[in-house]
Formats: C-alpha cells, structure tokens, sequence
C-alpha cells in the first residue's frame, strides 16, 4: 500500500482535481483506492454527493467516529469537514498534533479497519498550505507531490515550497522521536500547462531541470473535477484518461 498526498502553497493550482483523477483512473485498473480529503473546501467529497457531514475527517483530529464510504467501484471516502479551519486552530501549540493522522491509521491500518489489506492506494487532497492537516499528512505519506502552474514567479513558490516541506519533516520527526522515519519522497508535477504559449513552454523546460521533476498535466477542460458532476462510466473513464495516462503512470511508479 502507497499513501501520496498532493499539496501546494498557492490555491487553485489543481490539487483536487488531480487526486479526484487520479483515483478515477487507479479504479478503472482496479486498484482498490481510499482518498482522505482534508481540503477545507470539500471539493472532492462534493463531487462524490458525500455531504452528510457526519463522521467526517474532522474525527481523526477530535476522537470522534470517523466513517469510510463507498463512494465509487474501487473508491471509498473519508468525507472533508468545513470545520477544520477552526479544529487546526485550537491544535495550536498541542503537543502531537501534527501526528493525530499517523496515531490514526496505525490504530486502523492493521486492526479495527484493517486499511493495509483493503487498500492499494491511499490519495489524500490537502488544504493549500502547511497547516496542521496538511503537516499530518506529510506525516503518513510515501511521496508528496508539490502541485504547481507555470505563473511568472513559479521558481519562488518552487523554492519556498521545498523549503517549508523539509522543515515540516524535520518538525514531525522530532515530535514523534530522536528518529527520523517520516521519510516522504518529494516531487513537482506541472499542472494547466498550454504548449501553445511560450510562458509554459519555458515553464516545463525549466521543470524538467529540476531534480524533483516527476511529469505534467496539460491544461483541458475534461481534466477538471467539474466533469465528473455525475459519476461516469469506467469506459468513458478510460477514454478521458488516454491523454493523461503517460502522467498518472509516472505518479504511480514514482520511486
Ligand atoms: N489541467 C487542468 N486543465 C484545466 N483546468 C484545470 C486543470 N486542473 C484544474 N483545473 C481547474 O482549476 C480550478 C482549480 O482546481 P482545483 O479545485 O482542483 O484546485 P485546488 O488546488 O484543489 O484548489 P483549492 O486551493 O481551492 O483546494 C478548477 O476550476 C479546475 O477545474
Ligand atoms: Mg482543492
């Protein structure tokens, strides 16, 4: 089992609709995938229709019963919580609190929900930033992915991004003990790149240089979580994903 989690430091950049994808396509191979979404904004459970608002991600953080739904063939949820802006705030200055997810799937990984023989994949859709849900996921990941889009100052947010990201594991590592095992691996993927335009061309030969390079989405409209208002079919999934596919291949056996 492979946990990713997708950050990035600015909004908007595509952070939902790549895992949203992503596991759309992992699924249609039959990867059985959990998505844990700790978007504030919810944009990935309000796609799936899974607003219930009760059980939510929010427990991992407070104890209180968190729920996994199906939400898909081959995708279950942990449903986003509008309320974690005010949760991270009062987990200001409490000791642990950037491990809170770590505790969690360890208590459920091999007993009570047993994830590790349900899952191939775990995808978590973070909220823009490195608050604590976004530091708690950094915690349990194998590969973190810094979502990013050809804009003027891209190097910058690049630089402070890789920056807050090794302090981050740095930060956790201590917390938990002298030992570092919170040893995510670290990549950039390129997100609405238009080869039309010279600014985006100049923006991927640059990425390519770029050590934590790992592949780049093109910008269209059908990549969008937009499209999928109504859940689709595993064969129109499969036709949408041709153009992506090389991408999420990449991602998959990212090392
Ligand atoms: N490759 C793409 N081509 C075209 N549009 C895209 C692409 N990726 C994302 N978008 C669009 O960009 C907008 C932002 O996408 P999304 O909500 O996935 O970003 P986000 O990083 O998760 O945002 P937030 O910071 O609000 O969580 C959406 O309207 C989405 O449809
Ligand atoms: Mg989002």
């Amino acid at each position: 089992m492979r946990t990713y989690s997708f950050i990035s430091i600015q909004g908007n950049v595509g952070k939902s609709s790549i895992v949203y994808n992503f596991s759309r396509y992992l699924a249609s191979k039959d990867y059985k995938v959990l998505i844990i979404d700790m978007d504030h904004q919810c944009s990935i459970s309000r796609v799936f229709k899974c607003d219930e608002k009760i059980n939510t991600v929010k427990g991992i953080f407070t104890n209180e019963k968190v729920k996994i739904k199906n939400v898909s063939e081959n995708i279950d949820l942990i449903e986003g919580s509008y309320d974690l802006d005010s949760v991270e705030y009062q987990m200001i200055n409490q000791p642990n609190s950037d491990t809170l997810l770590l505790r969690w799937l360890s208590t459920n990984m091999n007993k009570n929900l047993k994830l590790s023989s349900k899952y191939d994949v775990i995808l978590i859709d973070t909220n823009t930033g490195f608050e604590s849900s976004t530091r708690n996921s950094i915690a349990v990941s194998d590969i973190v992915i810094n979502v990013d889009v050809p804009i003027s100052d891209s190097k910058r947010f690049k630089d402070i991004t890789l920056k807050q990201f090794k302090e981050c594991v740095v930060e956790i590592s201590d917390s938990i003990s002298t030992k570092s095992y919170v040893k995510p691996k670290y990549y950039v993927v390129g997100n609405v790149v238009n080869l039309v335009f010279e600014d985006s061309r100049l923006y991927i030969e640059e990425l390519k240089e770029s050590d934590d390079y790992l592949t780049y989405f093109i910008e269209k409209n059908s990549f969008s979580i937009e499209k999928y208002q109504n859940n689709s079919n595993t064969k129109e999934d499969s036709d949408l994903f041709k153009p992506y596919r090389d991408s999420f291949e990449k991602i998959l056996s990212a090392k």
